[in-house]
């Protein structure tokens, strides 16, 4: 049986479609309800659900400025304060946003056949029940057995067990200002999809690592097997699978006709005995050098581009790492960008590992994969003069991922940085606190479901709470994010023991 909170009421021009008042039992239940709990009437139309959007306390007794003077009068004695019935002048009153109109199926009460749009507001004068959490978890469409859990649903006692299909699938963004918790939240992601069973379908799960925050992960015993490190100080793009033309991407400037020759030195070089598929960007130079074909500047100018190339120290003979070898089910590729300060050389590595990964899952030669980008902002920025080489792959993985089973999750600080265009495509997202009225808009704007009251909401959820809303849920839920199993080392780590440690390693 259902507990009882209390009776719809008519209060401020409520109820209406949307929303309805109640006023809360006080005597058995007056402490249980709270802010985001849902609930339920019984309308017309059948079990309308709601959630608790506000609770306002009232009292006759303190409505009036006289009354109160009066009462707090030094003259009154504080014998007569008890006296006063104040306290039974007290009730509060709940205001509820209607979800939606539940059916059940013929056979069973608790199994949830539809939800439909409510229509008709709820009678004033019925009662208002707590939702048990087994309609609960259906309602908001989690999985018990396969989801993946992020924490519990707030205000209930519900694990937040995210359908993994649904959250992947369509791609999923987590955002924050910095230091909100989303590498820690992403960590936690990581644990589930880890940690499940073999035969439940794990995608392989790719992570760009820009500050070398995961490499915890492969001290953790029972992950260490499904875990690749991949450090990108030893990152190399196989010179002679580049065609000439992509080179245009590396270095923009580069003329038509300037390409026109490259290609004719790369063909050459290819059909080399001595260098056949084993050349690298000095073999170009030192041909260009050897045997000039066109005319003297363009050969400068081509010597000019690929010498700025080499000097990333990025391109090689062959493909290091192999991406089509490191990308297994149910395992997790960790590229660390740590140690890598240039911008470009890193949204050129971003780059061609989206392509490749992209390429390869459209021929079927990997499995379905989630990447997940950590600053991503970096590698699919909005603004148009801001050019990033990674910003088109990253798009059409977006647009076009989903019919591949190609995943992506993007993370970002700084969400009105995000390319618009990546960003609605992310259907799922996962909030943590973001504070910026302009990052706030920007999300407004790439998604519907963002109203004004959530971005109030999301401006003011603390470390370790989330909103989770889109694909992954039937409704936007609030959750608290559990703790990660395993601890990063530097986790607890403060400024003055850094300080300490730095000076203590001096002295040795
Ligand atoms: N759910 C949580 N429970 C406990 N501690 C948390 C939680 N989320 C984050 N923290 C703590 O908050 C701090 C910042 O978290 P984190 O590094 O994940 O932030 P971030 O959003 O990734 O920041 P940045 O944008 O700078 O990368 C960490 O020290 C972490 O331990
Ligand atoms: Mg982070």
């Amino acid at each position: 049986m259902s507990i009882k909170l209390g009776i719809v009421f008519n209060f401020l021009q409520l109820p209406d479609v949307l929303k309805y008042p109640f006023v809360i039992n006080k005597r058995t239940n007056g402490l249980l309800v709270r802010k985001g709990l849902f609930v339920f009437t019984k309308s017309i139309e059948g079990f309308l659900i709601g959630i608790v959007e506000k609770i306002v306390l009232l009292n006759e007794y303190f409505s009036d400025a006289l009354t109160i003077k009066a009462y707090n009068n030094e003259n009154n004695p504080n014998i007569l304060k008890g006296l006063f019935p104040s306290e039974d002048f007290e009730y509060a009153v709940a205001i509820v946003r209607n979800l939606g109109i539940i059916e059940f199926t013929d056979s069973d009460e608790s199994e949830i056949k539809t939800i439909k749009r409510m229509m008709y507001p709820a009678s004033p004068g019925k009662e208002v029940y707590l939702v048990e959490d087994d309609i609960l978890k259906d309602f908001v469409g989690l999985d018990e057995k396969y989801g993946l859990n992020l924490g519990k649903v707030k205000v209930s006692n519900l694990d937040a067990c995210i359908n993994m299909d649904r959250l992947l699938n369509k791609h999923f963004a987590i955002l924050s200002i910095s230091g909100g918790g989303k590498s820690y939240l992403t960590s936690v992601i990581i644990e589930e999809l880890l940690s499940r069973k073999e035969d439940s379908g794990t995608p392989a799960i790719i992570l760009i690592d820009v500050h070398g925050e995961y490499q915890y992960l492969n001290s953790v015993p029972s992950f260490k097997k499904k875990i690749k490190l991949i450090d990108t100080s030893y990152f190399q793009i196989s010179v002679p699978h580049l065609n000439a033309v992509a080179y245009k991407k590396y270095q923009e400037q580069i003329s038509n006709v300037q390409i026109r020759e490259l290609s004719k030195y790369i063909k050459k070089l290819r059909k080399s005995d001595e260098t056949k598929r084993n050349f690298t960007l000095s073999s170009i130079i030192e041909l260009i050098e050897k045997e000039p074909e066109g005319g003297k500047s363009t050969n400068q100018a081509l010597i000019g581009w690929l010498s700025d190339l080499e000097r990333l120290n990025l391109f090689g003979p062959q493909e290091n790492p192999n991406i089509k070898n490191i990308v297994n089910q149910g395992e997790i590729s960790i590229f660390n960008l740590q140690k890598e300060i240039s911008i470009r050389k890193k949204q050129i590595i971003v780059d061609y590992i989206c392509n490749q990964l992209f390429y390869l899952r459209r021929n079927n030669e990997i499995p379905p994969f989630l990447l997940i980008v950590e600053e991503a902002h970096q590698f699919c920025p909005e603004a148009a003069h801001s050019k990033a080489l990674s910003k088109y792959i990253i798009e059409t993985i977006a647009r076009e991922g989903r019919k591949f089973m190609a995943c992506l999750c993007l993370i970002s600080q700084r969400p009105k940085k995000l390319s618009t265009t990546a960003l609605s495509q992310t259907n799922s997202k996962l909030i943590l606190n973001i504070k910026n009225p302009y990052d706030l808009k920007h999300l407004m704007d790439s998604s519907e479901t963002i109203t004004k009251d959530y971005a109030d909401m999301i401006s003011s959820l603390s470390v370790g709470e989330m909103l989770v809303m889109g694909n992954a849920v039937n409704y936007p839920i609030f959750v608290d994010i559990r703790e990660r199993r395993f601890k990063s080392k530097s986790e607890n780590i403060c400024l003055s023991q850094e300080c300490i440690n730095w000076k203590k390693l001096k002295l040795v």
